[in-house]
């Protein structure tokens, strides 16, 4: 029997490229990206993927120039706005990780409603990394632990893995079985550092926008056949 790749998590690289291949601005790529999110999604339930989590924005992502920035930002709204009826009657859940500090205030508006408008679904769990970073998480994190410390409400020794990991913004998802990477690039780029440690990797070739349903599911069979070891001996 093959096993299931119960969470997938994807690094959506690609977009610029993509329109600057076509002579286009790069937020058309981030456009057409973002397309690709609906049809990946409602490829999960035959897979048997029961979470699904995608790179939107990254806190090192801020470093690029101010018109693709705030492009992105109208774009997640206006993505959230068209999808949101769409979600509900497919039965997705939605959570964002990441820091909602950096976001103006409409679109954390929005990302609440979202959350909380399907918040009764259970179909898929697509959770949406929105200025996210896997250290930032961390640190985040352990911020949050000391001040329970330095309150009495937590001891210093019964911080354990478990512990730390209920700090996460990921408090809610089982660590993810498999990452993949668009675009060719082979590397995380401050991806769910913490929760991949042993995640099973994909990189492949196709830019996002081009990524489709059939990819998908020939990558999540492939998964299907890894042997897991842990650190352990086959079994
Ligand atoms: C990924 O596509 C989307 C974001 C990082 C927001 P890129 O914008 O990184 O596309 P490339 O890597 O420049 O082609
Ligand atoms: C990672 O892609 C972030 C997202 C897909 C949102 P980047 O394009 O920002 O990563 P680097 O800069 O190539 O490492
Ligand atoms: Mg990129």
């Amino acid at each position: 029997m093959t096993q299931v790749a119960e969470h997938v998590a994807i690094i959506m690289d690609g977009n610029g490229r993509w329109a600057q291949r076509r002579g286009r601005p790069r937020l058309v790529g981030h456009h057409a990206g973002a397309k690709r999110v609906r049809e990946i999604v409602q490829a999960c339930p035959e897979v048997r993927v029961k979470y699904l989590t995608v790179f939107a924005f990254s806190t090192e992502n801020w470093k690029r120039t101010q018109v693709e920035v705030s492009g992105l930002m109208r774009l997640f709204k206006r993505y959230i706005r068209r999808e949101t009826q769409a979600l509900i009657d497919e039965g997705v859940r939605v959570r964002f990780i990441g820091d909602r500090i950096k976001l103006d205030d409409t679109l954390v508006q929005l990302m609440d409603e979202l959350e909380l408008v399907t918040s009764g679904n259970s179909t898929i769990h697509l959770t949406i990394a929105l200025n996210y970073g896997g250290r930032d998480e961390v640190t985040r994190a352990a911020q949050r632990m000391a001040r329970e410390v330095e309150a009495g409400k937590l001891a210093a020794q019964s911080v354990t893995a478990e512990v730390l990991a209920s700090f996460l913004d990921t408090h809610f998802l089982p660590d993810p079985d498999l990452v993949i990477r668009t675009s060719g690039e082979a590397r995380i780029s401050n991806f769910l550092l913490w929760q991949s440690a042993y995640a099973e990797y994909e990189f492949v070739e196709t830019l996002w926008p081009d990524f489709t349903a059939l990819q998908f599911t020939q990558l999540i069979s492939r998964f299907g056949t890894r042997d897991r070891r842990y650190g352990a001996l086959t079994a």
